[in-house]
């Protein structure tokens, strides 16, 4: 099996053109691709058609998989590694997670092992609406003015799960490692404070780091089709789903996540 790697923006991400992920993979093809997901820290693969079982499989190939927490959202026909985006309502209940990814954030950096990567695998899609947005945090901090990135250099932030009643510590800027490379990992959808700082005054840079992470040029909106598998880079990528219409009863988004279970931030 042999593929194309296309870009997808000037800040991250890449489409793979030519594979079919729901079958095994040799080698060298995993190695490629394995690479192309370092260079690129979003991989895009369209017009897939893939089981629980088959995307299980492909996701395993870089890892052993998270389950992930919210029991209540994982697909109903015993995947515990498979958890339910959506906002389809069954008898009234929610049957996955309705609102993934409110604000910014990386999968999982409330734990002590942050997840190393999901991947994003769409099955029905509104007419409009529901994008996702991938921002380069590697790019982030290269370009992070200096005051800022004295505000958090050296400094451990706090990650907090209201979900599973935790707080953790990590370094506010990590090393990727596999690539060596530095980026910001604080976000604002679970940083909740530095460790050492008084939160009235971890506020304000915090808040400045937030709005240079979400400049334009970091990011790649992806406007979803179905069949679209997304698989990014949690240690380097934050993301944000576009859920304006969430109160629609007519917006219906299906998908399933797969969670690669990841290292201890350093
Ligand atoms: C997630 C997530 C965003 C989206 O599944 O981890 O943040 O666009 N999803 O659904
Ligand atoms: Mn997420």
């Amino acid at each position: 099996m042999s593929f194309d790697i296309r870009p997808l923006s000037d800040a991250i991400g890449a489409e793979i053109i030519g594979l079919d992920a729901g079958q095994p993979l040799d080698d060298a093809v995993f190695a490629a691709i394995h690479k192309a997901h370092l260079d690129h820290q979003v991989l895009v693969f369209r017009g897939q058609s893939l089981t629980p079982r088959q995307q299980i499989d492909f996701s395993k190939r870089f890892g052993p998989l998270d389950a992930h927490p919210t029991q209540a959202t994982n697909h109903p026909d015993g995947y515990p590694e498979i958890l339910t985006v959506s906002t389809r309502t069954e008898n009234g209940k929610d049957v996955g997670l309705r609102n993934a990814g409110p604000q910014w954030h990386s999968d999982l950096a409330y734990r002590e092992r942050p997840a190393l990567g999901s991947m994003l695998y769409a099955l029905e899609l509104p007419d409009s609406g529901g994008n996702t947005g991938f921002a380069n945090m590697i790019a982030a901090y290269d370009a992070l003015p200096a005051p800022l990135r004295n505000a958090i250099d050296g400094k451990r932030a706090i990650f907090s799960s209201k979900r599973e009643g935790t707080e953790r510590p990590h370094p506010a800027i990590r090393t990727h490692p596999e690539t060596g490379a530095k980026s910001i990992f604080v976000n604002p959808q679970l940083t909740t404070g530095i460790e050492g700082m008084d939160d009235t005054d971890a506020a304000a840079p915090l808040a400045d780091i937030y709005a240079h992470c979400a400049e334009e040029r970091f990011i790649y909106w992806h406007c979803w089709e179905p069949g679209d598998l997304i698989f990014w880079d949690n240690r380097c990528v934050l993301h944000i789903a576009d859920h304006s219409r969430l109160d629609d009863p007519t917006y219906i988004r299906h998908m399933h996540r797969t969670t690669i279970a990841g290292d201890v931030p350093y």
